[in-house]
């Protein structure tokens, strides 16, 4: 009876569950979360009613009900409460660049950003800033992939290898590293008081990187046609290195510093 009873010890702490153990910690834990609402002020706008202002709307939802991140208390929202709110979404983890949207006062993606468990402060939610907006949290991002497909965002060589693909040195590799993984979300571009006031002519800083990412690249052999396109008062001057567009990437790049780059190689050529 002894080496049962040492035996069933011995499993529990290996963590098997028993019948006993189950039960008991069924009666100590209760099973329901207690109730977290959260409040969420959304921005609204509605283009097929265009007199009616931009408004906030308010929504409450049980945070112990919804999963941890912002784009899941958007889409909790928008299943169970309020099917006319609009917003991007795909991948939901940080890929495809399509959630961003100005939370609590920083451009960022909703699917990477934790919602505050804070329940006694409210989380405000718009569209990226200074964009023209489709519809509620949409941004028209025309403007901005025009401005990227102008840089040709495409690797061009005049003498491509014949018989193989164009080979890198792993040096050379490197120093693509930082830019390649931009996303194109425009959160850095949008947060550039730059941008803002002059997207019209001023290229922006998730293109401005995008020119650099080409220009850096050891296998396209059209550096030279590249910066020359950016010698001009506006596309990339306008950059005044404030560091907004780095501060606020969700990827973590650093935009401000590829635009350093490109002055610098305009500079001592
Ligand atoms: S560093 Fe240049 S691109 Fe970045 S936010 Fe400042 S002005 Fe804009
Ligand atoms: S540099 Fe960062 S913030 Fe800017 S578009 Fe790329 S991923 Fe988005
Ligand atoms: S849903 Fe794709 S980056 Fe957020």
């Amino acid at each position: 009876m002894q080496s049962i009873v040492a035996r069933s010890a011995i499993r529990s702490s290996k963590g098997f569950r028993t019948f006993a153990t189950s039960a008991a910690r069924s009666q100590a834990v209760p099973t329901e979360k207690p109730v977290v609402n959260k409040e969420f002020k959304i921005y609204r706008w509605n283009p097929d009613e265009p007199a009616k202002k931009p408004t906030l709307q308010s929504y409450t939802i049980d945070l112990n009900q919804c999963g941890p991140m912002i784009l899941d208390a958007l889409i909790k929202i928008k299943n169970e409460i309020d099917p006319t709110l609009t917003f991007r979404r795909s991948c939901r983890e940080g890929i495809c660049g399509s959630c961003a949207m100005n939370i609590n006062g920083q451009n960022t993606l909703a699917c990477l950003c934790r919602i505050d468990r804070e329940s006694s402060k409210d989380t405000k939610i718009y569209p990226l800033p200074h964009m023209y907006v489709v519809k509620d949290l949409v941004p028209d991002l025309t403007l901005f992939y025009k401005q990227y497909k102008s840089i040709e965002p495409y690797l061009k060589n005049d003498n491509p290898p014949e018989d193989r693909e164009f080979l890198q040195s792993v040096e050379d590799r490197r120093k693509l590293d930082g830019m390649y993984e931009c996303i194109l979300c425009a959160c850095c571009s949008t947060s550039c008081p730059s941008y803002w006031w002059n997207q019209d002519e001023y290229l922006g800083p998730a293109t401005l990187m995008a020119a650099y990412r080409w220009m850096a690249d050891s296998r396209d052999s059209y550096t030279a046609q590249r910066k020359e396109k950016l010698q001009n008062e506006m596309s990339l001057y306008r950059c005044h290195t404030i560091f907004n567009c780095s501060r606020t990437c969700p990827k973590g790049l650093n935009p401000a510093k590829a635009i350093a780059k490109i002055k610098l190689e305009l500079a001592t050529e």
